[in-house]
């Protein structure tokens, strides 16, 4: 009897990992494998509720197995899977989205965010997003989601939906938390720092964590320094640039910089070479441990092949709990 504390989460194949996604949500998915029983999936079938190339969405699903095994993730410590080659997540998500009620989805604030950004390509997919995510968690009576603070509203709703299944149909489902870190939980933006680095909001805004050093060197030195509110407010540019230091770079040099900060004797540039350098030592490894699985695709595909028996099995053996719970399906006593 495995008496691990269950986790899942989650990641789109929408292009390359950034520093939001690993710092926010993927640093803690390496650290819980050691201690959780986990899964982790890229969910392919949330990246086609916005517009998508085919041909890129199957390499970008590619990229992203290889970056994550990259950054540590342990194929005999976690299953790592792709979503839709587990049709358990799609057929849960019929299931909970026929006892969510449509005002539960409309007011997700990503739904309405998403739903301005491409007025065009509305359709189901996006707005029952949050229900395929809820599935995806449940499908593995998942308890932990370890996330960055943009997905704090779907896990919300994935708890509502969880109370209500069990009411009506009695306990089948534990109700997941966030597990979040405060410093790491919102990486902003490189350019418009009051936003939170994304991919949507162009190349310079967000560091890819496969940036080669003179990329990395570039973008940091074109991050927005802006001035606070007011003057003696750190703006949030700077702010960021600090917590980036602080997480990447050795105690001595933040705590030098921070001072100069604080006497009025910071030189940008200097703050902006040290957090560069320090982001380039500190993705040295993944940088390494990427071009080695690039050049041995075999251990991408016995990841997946480990990840894929572990989770398959879990995910039937709730969905049968589930059908049975909601009496759809013959009943085979008759
Ligand atoms: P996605 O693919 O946008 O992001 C993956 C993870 O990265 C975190 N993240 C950030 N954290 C801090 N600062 C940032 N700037 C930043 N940008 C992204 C996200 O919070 C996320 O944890 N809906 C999810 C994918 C998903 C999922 C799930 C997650 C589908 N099913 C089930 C958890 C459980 C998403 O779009 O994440």
């Amino acid at each position: 009897m495995n008496s691990k504390i269950r986790v899942f989460s989650g990641l789109r194949p929408t292009g390359r990992m950034h520093l939001g996604n690993y710092l926010g949500a993927i640093m803690n998915w390496v650290k819980m494998q050691e201690t959780h029983d986990c899964i982790y999936s890229v969910v392919d079938y949330h990246a086609i509720t916005t517009p998508f190339k085919p041909e890129e969405l199957r390499r970008d699903t590619r990229d992203m197995l290889v970056d994550l095994l990259a950054t540590g993730l342990d194929p005999e410590k976690c299953a790592l899977v792709v979503q839709s080659e587990l049709p358990q997540h799609t057929e849960l998500a019929w299931i909970l989205g026929s006892i969510t009620p449509l005002g539960w989805l409309e007011r997700v604030p990503t739904y309405k965010e998403k739903a301005s950004m491409h007025p065009d390509y509305l359709n189901l997919g996006l707005l029952s997003y949050p229900v395929l995510m809820a599935s995806d968690i449940l499908v593995y009576r998942a308890e932990a989601v370890p996330v960055g603070e943009d997905q704090l509203p779907h896990l919300e709703l994935t708890r509502e939906i969880v109370r209500r299944f069990n009411h009506w149909f009695g306990d089948t489902f534990p109700e997941p938390e966030a597990i979040m870190k405060k410093e790491t939980a919102r990486i902003m933006s490189l350019k418009e720092p009051e936003k939170k680095m994304s991919k949507s909001l162009g190349e310079d805004s967000y560091i890819g964590i496969g940036d080669d050093p003179e990329t990395i060197h570039a973008k940091i030195k074109r991050a927005v320094t802006d001035m606070g509110p007011d003057s003696t407010a750190m703006g949030p540019g700077v702010a960021n640039l600090f917590n980036l230091l602080q997480i990447f770079g050795q105690e001595a040099d933040y705590l030098t910089l921070y001072e100069d900060y604080e006497t009025g004797s910071l030189r940008y540039v200097d703050l902006k070479t040290v957090t560069a350098d320090a982001i380039i030592e500190g993705l040295r490894p993944i940088r390494e441990k990427r071009k080695e699985i690039k050049s041995n695709p075999e251990i991408l595909e016995n990841a997946l092949q480990l990840g894929h028996e572990k989770a398959s099995a879990m995910a039937t053996k709730t969905l049968s709990r589930v059908k049975e719970r909601i009496g759809v399906g013959r009943d085979v006593n008759i």
